[in-house]
């Protein structure tokens, strides 16, 4: 069973490696960053809440969080399993992930926190772009998309992040710092953490995270 979170960084490559760990191990990618920015898309009511607040670089609160995940990991195709990337990011929602775990039978057997240095981070940030359409992501000089500007996979128009600017960048970096690094020592304490770093190119990665999971039964 691989019931996952992926923790990092903003810009540390967690949803450049969840879409290759997702299909080979035939367990959903669950983004609450995908979630949110696919209801500001849709302008539903949780799109209209959380679209300044992710602007700007904050978090959006807990209990808002939690329940969109508790919903979703109801869902059959959580059955065999789940990649949980950006959730939690907070002790709390890291409380409340035990309690929805417990309830589903699934509760998270590995936590892959990927470590990259700030100055690494502040220019694959500055030079992503993204598919507003099937969100994938690319960066101008180390992922470029085949054709400048078009996604490989829909060939939809890549777009520039709205929270990608150095102002709110500062703000998520500091929000992880607070909020989301004290998860991984609460990961730590369960034996459940294992660190990679995310420094080399997606491949290496890709391939050091495959050999981890292949062994995770
Ligand atoms: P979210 O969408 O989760 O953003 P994030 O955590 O800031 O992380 P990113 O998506 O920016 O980084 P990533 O690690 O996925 O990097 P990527 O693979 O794209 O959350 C957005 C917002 O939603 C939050 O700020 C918050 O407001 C809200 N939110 C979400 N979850 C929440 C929660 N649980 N609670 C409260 N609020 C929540 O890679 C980045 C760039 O680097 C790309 O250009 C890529 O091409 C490049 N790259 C990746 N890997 C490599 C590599 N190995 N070598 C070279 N380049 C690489
Ligand atoms: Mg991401």
């Amino acid at each position: 069973m691989r019931n996952i979170v992926l923790m990092g960084p903003p810009g540390a490559g967690k949803g450049t490696q969840a879409g290759d760990l997702a299909s080979r191990y035939h367990i959903p990618h669950i983004s609450t960053g995908d979630m949110f920015r696919e209801a500001i898309k849709n302008k539903t009511p949780l799109g209209q809440k959380a679209e300044a607040i992710i602007a700007r670089g904050d978090l959006v609160p807990d209990d808002v969080t939690v329940a969109l995940v508790k919903e979703r990991l109801s869902q059959p195709d959580c059955a065999e399993g789940y990649l949980l990337d950006g959730f939690p990011r907070t002790i709390p929602q890291a409380e409340a992930l035990d309690e929805i775990g417990k309830a589903i039978g699934r509760a998270v057997n590995a936590v892959i926190d990927i470590t990259v240095p700030e100055e690494i981070l502040i220019d694959r940030i500055g030079g992503r772009r993204v598919c507003p359409k099937c969100g994938a992501s690319y960066h101008v000089r180390n992922m470029k998309p085949k054709v400048e500007g078009k996604c490989d996979v829909c060939g939809s128009d890549l777009i520039t992040r709205k929270d990608d600017n150095a102002e709110s960048f500062k703000v998520r970096l500091d929000n992880y710092y607070r909020q989301t690094a004290p998860v991984s020592d609460f990961y730590k304490n369960k034996g459940l953490l294992h660190t990679f770093d995310g420094t080399g190119g997606k491949e290496k990665l890709q391939g050091v995270l495959f050999a981890f999971l292949d062994r995770l039964s």
